[in-house]
């Protein structure tokens, strides 16, 4: 058995006023508990990916409660759940001489409970074969009466297209999809935010698996199709992109680049005007992921901010030859970008925390 090493916090009334601190002793944390009369402590470090018990919740049947995902130890056994086997470290805590110790040795040894690895977390490798494009459509509208996307349109031009050039392609409407608003983990601690997604770990019923399975996984290419929604994109595109945090906050906590040798493009249409700001945001997102451009990353279509006949915007659409045309090019030069890209292989090197932000993580 490990000797004790008795480390004293300090006098007693101290820590009565409060049911759950975190302690930091070093490098070792503690969270200290005090519940009817008498201290407790176990790790303050959670099994998941290490969130800070001590400053979580107790539970009224005296668990932990972690602050980041919720995970649970009981405070005086450091034990999980019943039924979940896995515990963190106890410690052993004394009062003498109105002081309170802790004894930083452990008298109980971390046990994590097997879980299996979700399929996202699997290494990233390009599958060899032709080019694959992803098309995302991000216009919402009811699902029981589906109205025409001009957006959706074009991207569907452009995925036909990239058939025809011998590319394989595949539309995702998200729309069609259930999946959740990002959850503001990040918001507690970069640490939190994990990949693959919290969300997506948590909750097998959400879809925005689909998304990171066809941009991580599998595309060379991935265009992107938005309506203009009051001079930004849609709430949809913005939704998704939230739930992206994670993939750009890899480079951040674990210079950690999950997206290499890709390409993305726009597709972006509107009655009205502000196309810019929205190819803008669009373009900054996508190359903090880690996203190529081709040459004239985007194609738009717009009316001008007096245009309110929106019932013709369709029909201008449909037979707007040059934004065929357009839509088309853009696709071919993205897979022209992307051919280049694959051809060169995973040359691009890591740069540590993506190169742009200059200063380190504490
Ligand atoms: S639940 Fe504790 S770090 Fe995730």
């Amino acid at each position: 058995m490990a000797e004790a090493k008795w480390h004293r916090l300090g006098p007693v009334e101290q820590f009565v006023g409060r049911s759950l601190r975190q302690i930091e002793i070093g490098n070792l944390a503690i969270a200290l508990t005090y519940r009817d009369g008498t201290f407790a402590a176990i790790s303050g470090r959670c099994n998941h990916v290490g969130g800070p018990l001590g400053n979580g919740t107790l539970s009224d049947d005296g668990f932990v409660v972690c602050p980041w995902h919720s995970w649970q130890f009981h405070r005086l056994t450091g034990e999980a759940r019943p039924g979940i086997p896995a515990a963190v470290p106890r410690h052993e805590v004394k009062i003498e001489d109105g002081s309170l110790w802790v004894d930083l040795t452990p008298a109980t040894k971390r046990v994590h409970a097997p879980h299996p690895a979700h399929a996202l977390s699997r290494p990233i490798q390009r599958e060899p074969g032709p080019l694959r494009v992803v098309g995302i459509a991000t216009s919402a509208m009811s699902r029981q009466f589906p109205r025409y996307s001009t957006s959706e349109a074009m991207l569907q031009l452009a995925l036909d297209h990239a058939k025809e050039r011998a590319a394989i392609s595949k539309l995702i409407r998200l729309n069609d999809l259930s999946f959740k608003h990002c959850e503001g983990y990040y918001s507690k601690s970069a640490q939190a935010c994990t990949w693959p997604c919290t969300i997506t770990q948590m909750d097998p019923s959400d879809q925005l698996d689909q998304v990171y399975e066809a941009i991580v996984f599998w595309a060379d290419v991935v265009l992107i199709a938005t309506s203009i929604r009051w001079g930004a994109p849609s709430a949809l595109y913005f939704k998704m992109i939230e739930r992206m945090n994670c993939i750009q906050n890899q480079i951040t906590i674990h210079d950690n680049v999950l997206i290499r040798n890709k390409v993305a493009g726009f597709i972006i249409t509107g009655g009205q005007d502000n196309v810019q700001a929205v190819a803008g945001q669009m373009m900054l997102f996508f190359g903090e992921l880690g996203f190529q451009f081709p040459q004239f990353p985007f194609v738009a279509h717009s009316r001008g901010w007096s245009a309110e006949d929106m019932e013709n915007n369709v029909a201008q659409v449909q037979e707007s030859r040059e934004l065929h045309e357009g839509t088309k090019a853009l696709a071919d030069r993205c897979l022209a970008a992307a051919a280049q890209l694959v051809a060169a292989g995973a040359g691009c090197t890591s740069v540590p925390r993506g190169g742009r932000k200059a200063h380190r993580q504490p």
